[in-house]
């Protein structure tokens, strides 16, 4: 897994960065895990692009609970950001991204522009979000083969480059690299859940031990649909791994359960979707988005 330090210098230049492009284009699109769309979130998210039209991607909804998603959709709405869910990986809901842009998110300035007689200005995006959400698959499944690769402009120093995805609408190029919710333990442990951020946080059995305790918690039935356990009620994290790793034969010499192989393929498994689609967030009444 690709690894981002934030230290405080380099948050700064992102901060930079962020204002710099901000001054180009029409709207941002934020890019978030729709399984876990409030610690996916970067905190500064809202004051950093002060009042710019956005709309929000709840991106791998094929690996999240669609009555979740659907509920997030709702609660980002109702907090005035539009949102839709997607899959950048098949490209499932993107056809909804441009039109939703248009007539939505830039309703007003598609209207001021037809007042004006300025239908053929193009409209300007760029994409926002932390590692490895889904940036670079989302502008490669919009953008195709027009996205001429880094690789392939030798000698060419990266300059900003706008890609046309149709519709008059063009992405820059370079997505706006963000830092997560690092501010709890609850959020950072769900981005270790998902792989966001660095497994070295946790060691993979107590990470796995953490993720069957939740489970077992919120989607028990997944567990017993995939490792046929049982679940009893006193059941803790090293019980429930102990369960899986027996189940699944994962005996080492001895006779003892081999807890750290049994750990890491739960983990694997969740990350890959094979215990079903899974949302470790829930929006609540007095949750609010970042910065408000
Ligand atoms: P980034 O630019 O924001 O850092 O993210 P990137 O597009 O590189 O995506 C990170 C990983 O997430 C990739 O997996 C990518 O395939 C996967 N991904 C992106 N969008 C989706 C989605 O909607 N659904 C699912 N299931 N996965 C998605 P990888 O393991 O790094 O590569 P690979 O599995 O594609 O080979």
């Amino acid at each position: 897994m690709r690894q981002i330090q934030w230290f405080p210098g380099h948050m700064a230049k992102t901060r930079r960065m962020i204002a710099s492009n901000l001054s180009l284009v029409d709207a941002v699109a934020e890019i978030i895990d729709a399984r876990t769309p409030l610690s996916s979130r970067n905190p500064e998210m809202d004051s950093m692009t002060k009042g710019k039209p956005r709309i929000i991607l709840l991106n791998k909804c094929d690996l999240a609970d669609e009555r979740a998603t659907q509920r997030w959709i709702s609660w980002f709405r109702a907090h005035g950001s539009e949102a839709i869910a997607v899959d950048c990986k098949s490209g499932k809901g993107l056809k909804a991204f441009l039109p939703t842009v248009r007539e939505k998110v830039l309703a007003e300035l598609m209207e001021k522009r037809r007042r004006n007689h300025m239908e053929g200005a193009p409209v300007r995006l760029m994409v926002v979000g932390i590692p490895n959400v889904g940036k670079s698959s989302l502008i490669n499944k919009l953008a195709g083969s027009k996205r001429a690769k880094a690789e392939d402009r030798p000698g060419v120093t990266r300059t900003k480059q706008w890609v046309k995805l149709g519709g008059n609408v063009e992405m820059l190029d370079m997505p706006g690299v963000l830092w997560p919710k690092f501010d709890d333990q609850e959020s950072a442990l769900r981005l270790a859940f998902t792989g966001a951020i660095s497994d070295d946080i946790l060691d993979s059995e107590s990470l796995a031990m953490e993720l069957l305790v939740y489970l077992a918690k919120t989607y028990p039935q997944a567990l017993v649909t995939r490792y046929k356990i049982e679940i009893d009620d006193g059941d803790g994290g090293l019980e429930l791994l102990e369960k899986v790793g027996r189940k699944r034969g994962m005996i080492v010499s001895g006779g003892e359960i081999d807890t750290e192989r049994a750990a890491i393929m739960i983990v694997d498994e969740f990350r890959g979707g094979k215990l079903g689609r899974i949302t470790l967030e829930l929006p609540t009444e007095t949750e609010q988005p970042c910065g408000e």
